[in-house]
C-alpha cells in the first residue's frame, strides 16, 4: 500500500507517507493496522497520547506515577531507573478506552522537534535547517502532523467525551503542577485520599516528575542508543521551559505560525 500513498521527506529516519489526513512514518502504518485489526481493547486501558515534543515523557512519569504510587517507594522508584518511555511503551492507534493527551505552544512544538530531529538525523544527512523545517511544519509536513489537525481532533474528542479523554495543556502543567497532577488522579480513578494530600504525595510525585529530578537521573543521561531506538534517553530532555522560542524563531516566522493557528483554530473554542 505505502507506494500508492503521497510520500515527503522525513524530519529524522525513513519517509513520511500521507495516511488518513496525517503525515506518518511507515512503521506507524503498520503499527496503527495491527492495532486496528488485532488489539481488543479493555475499557481500564490508558492510552497517552501526544504530537511529538509536547511533553510525552513528562506524561508518560506522572502517569506512571500516580498509577503505582502505592507499589514504589518514591526514593527508590523505577523512574529512578528507567527512561519513562520503557515503564509506559510505545503504541499507536485508536481504541474504545481512556485517553491522557498533552499539548502545547506550536512555536515551542516546532523549535523543540527541530533541535531533536538534527539529534536524530543519521551523520551522513547534511543538518536539518531551521528555515526548511518551518517551511515543513507550516505545511504540516512533520511525523504525525500537520501539529494543529492533530491536537484538534483530541480537543474535540475531549468536549464531546471528557470522561473517556482528558485534554492537558504543557503550560497549564508547568504553571499549576499541583492543580494538574491531581486532576490527572481523578480522571484516571485514583484520586488522592486526604491521608496521600497530609502525607505530601502530590507534591513527591510532581518532584520525581520534573524536569530537573528525571533529566538527572544516571539513565537519562546516557546518550547511547540501541538499534531499534536511535535516539538515547538524554535527547529527551533539553531545556523542558515555556517560550524558548523566543530565542529561535524570528518575528515572520511567530507571526506565519501565529497567523496559522489562529486560522486553523478558529470558532473551536481551543486556544493557546
Ligand atoms: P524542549 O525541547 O523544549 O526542552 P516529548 O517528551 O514529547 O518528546 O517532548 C520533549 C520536550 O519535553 C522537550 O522540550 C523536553 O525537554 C521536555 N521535557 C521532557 N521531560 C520533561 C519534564 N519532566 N518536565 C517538563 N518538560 C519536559
Amino acid at each position: 500500500m505505502l507506494p500508492t500513498l503521497p510520500q515527503s521527506k522525513a524530519w529524522w529516519f525513513d519517509h513520511l507517507f500521507q495516511y488518513q489526513g496525517f503525515w506518518i512514518p511507515s512503521f506507524g502504518i503498520r503499527g496503527s493496522m495491527l492495532i486496528n485489526d488485532h488489539f481488543k481493547p479493555r475499557s481500564a486501558d490508558i492510552i497517552v497520547a501526544t504530537f511529538p515534543k509536547c511533553g510525552t515523557t513528562w506524561l508518560r512519569a506522572l502517569v506512571f506515577s500516580i498509577i503505582n504510587r502505592n507499589s514504589f517507594d518514591f526514593s527508590d522508584h523505577p523512574l529512578r531507573n528507567a527512561n519513562p518511555q520503557e515503564l509506559v511503551l510505545f503504541f499507536e492507534g485508536y481504541l474504545p478506552c481512556r485517553f491522557v493527551y498533552i499539548c502545547r505552544d506550536p512555536k515551542d512544538v516546532f523549535v523543540s522537534k527541530w533541535h531533536f530531529a538534527n539529534k536524530l538525523r543519521p551523520k551522513e544527512l547534511p543538518p536539518l535547517s531551521l528555515e526548511e523545517a518551518f517551511d515543513l511544519f507550516c505545511k504540516g509536513v512533520s511525523e504525525y502532523g500537520p501539529f494543529w489537525d492533530h491536537g484538534l481532533g483530541y480537543w474535540e474528542a475531549s468536549v464531546e467525551s471528557p470522561k473517556k479523554v482528558l485534554f492537558l495543556k504543557y503550560e497549564d502543567v508547568k504553571k499549576e503542577p499541583l492543580g494538574c497532577v491531581r486532576k490527572l488522579a481523578g480522571f484516571l480513578g485514583v484520586p488522592f485520599t486526604p491521608e496521600e494530600e497530609n502525607n505530601e504525595t502530590v507534591a513527591e510525585i510532581v518532584g520525581l516528575c520534573s524536569f530537573e529530578s528525571l533529566s538527572n537521573q544516571n539513565v537519562n543521561k546516557s546518550q547511547t542508543s540501541s538499534g531499534e531506538r536511535p535516539v538515547g534517553n538524554s535527547d529527551f530532555f533539553r531545556k523542558g521551559e515555556v517560550g524558548d522560542w523566543v530565542n529561535h524563531l524570528s518575528p515572520k516566522m511567530v507571526e506565519k505560525l501565529n497567523q496559522i493557528t489562529e486560522q486553523k483554530l478558529q470558532g473551536t473554542g481551543f486556544n493557546f
